[in-house]
């Protein structure tokens, strides 16, 4: 697959202006981005995302490390490479408050060389898809939250570069619109021969939209990994067994034998068995165990680990299952 984007040994610091402390934002970074792929920036917040994002657009310069862009480093280059992406930044909407939808669409086409006639078509499909067909003569002041953050997805769209940069889509929308935003992602996904970085805090979004993902934390990236094979590498499926009758000793030893992680509770109706499976098939080794006093089961509930799980144990330190 061919590399778009390369990141190798990247590190940046902040200076704080007041205390002068300095701040390690970006520790070691390194990653590629493949052509066509739709790719997750995930990790808390602080943990360096945007900072990484900004030195790809070339809006920081490295301490050091390299990031080259089609085999050319943005630092040398920086017209020639930059050329090749558009972005989207958390809170810098990149528009014009005192134009209209259409109007900004137009003008930032124009930024890039395109004329109003080339990108007609263009913009009545992009102001359908992104639902802003109503508000094409509305001025940018006047649109809500989420419809200028659609429209600044919309403009950078426009530019019609290969790598398309979003940092933290969908933030501080409101629930519908973040939803919404998503659907769009994942419509440019299906629909548009594109090449898309999205940072996000948020597991559900990337799970939701990406191919693979990079997990940054504190700088450093943690998991490198398509999002499929790394909940199958966390998958433990756990069940809770709800039992009409308590289990004998001797029924509790083996089950403690077998699955050293079980809970075992006991109330005056029911008792309750709860164990980590790695395997569905192990939950035959329990009623193998059941069977030895005809224990009644009352239900059996499954629940399998959630993205949101994974990303939480990985951010904690348990992240054993990193490939380096
Ligand atoms: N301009 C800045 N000056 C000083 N510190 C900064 C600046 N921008 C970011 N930081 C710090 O760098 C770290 C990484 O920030 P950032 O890249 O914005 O993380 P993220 O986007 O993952 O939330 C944080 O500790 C943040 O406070
Ligand atoms: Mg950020």
């Amino acid at each position: 697959m061919e590399k778009i984007i390369e990141i190798s040994n990247l590190a940046k610091s902040y200076r704080k202006r007041k205390s002068r402390e300095i701040i390690q934002a970006v520790k070691d970074v390194d990653f590629n981005v493949y052509k066509g792929e739709i790719l997750g920036l995930l990790g808390p917040n602080g943990a360096g995302k945007t900072t990484t994002i900004k030195l790809i657009c070339g809006l920081l310069y490295p301490d050091s490390g390299e990031i080259k862009i089609k085999g050319i480093p943005n630092t040398d280059n920086r017209l020639e490479s930059l050329q090749h992406i558009s972005a989207v930044l958390e809170g810098n909407r990149n528009l014009y408050w005192r134009l209209t939808v259409r109007e900004n669409l137009e003008y930032f086409a124009g930024n890039r060389g395109r004329s109003r006639k080339e990108v007609k078509e263009e913009i009545d499909e992009l102001l359908h898809m992104f639902q802003l067909k109503d508000k094409e003569n509305e001025l940018v002041n006047r649109l809500s939250r989420g419809m200028q953050q659609k429209l600044a997805i919309a403009v950078a769209m426009l530019a019609n570069t290969e790598v398309l940069l979003l940092d933290e889509p969908t933030l501080g929308l409101d629930v519908q619109t973040g939803l919404e935003v998503r659907e769009i992602l994942k419509s440019i996904v299906k629909n548009y021969q594109r090449t898309i970085i999205i940072s996000s805090h948020d597991m559900d979004v990337i799970h939701d939209i990406c191919d693979r993902t990079v997990i940054i934390n504190q700088g450093t990236v943690v998991i490198d990994q398509r999002v499929d094979e790394l909940i199958k590498l966390f998958e433990v499926l756990s069940y809770r067994l709800t039992l009409n009758e308590p289990l004998s000793l001797d029924q509790q030893k083996a089950i403690s034998t077998r699955f050293p992680t079980n809970e075992y509770v006991e109330d005056q109706v029911y008792s309750y068995l709860t164990v980590q499976l790695e395997k569905s098939e192990d939950i035959y080794q329990i009623f193998q165990v059941l069977q030895l006093n005809r224990t009644p089961i009352d239900s059996i509930d499954r629940k399998a680990i959630r993205f949101d799980e994974v990303f939480l144990k990985i951010i904690q330190g348990d992240h054993q299952y990193a490939m380096d």
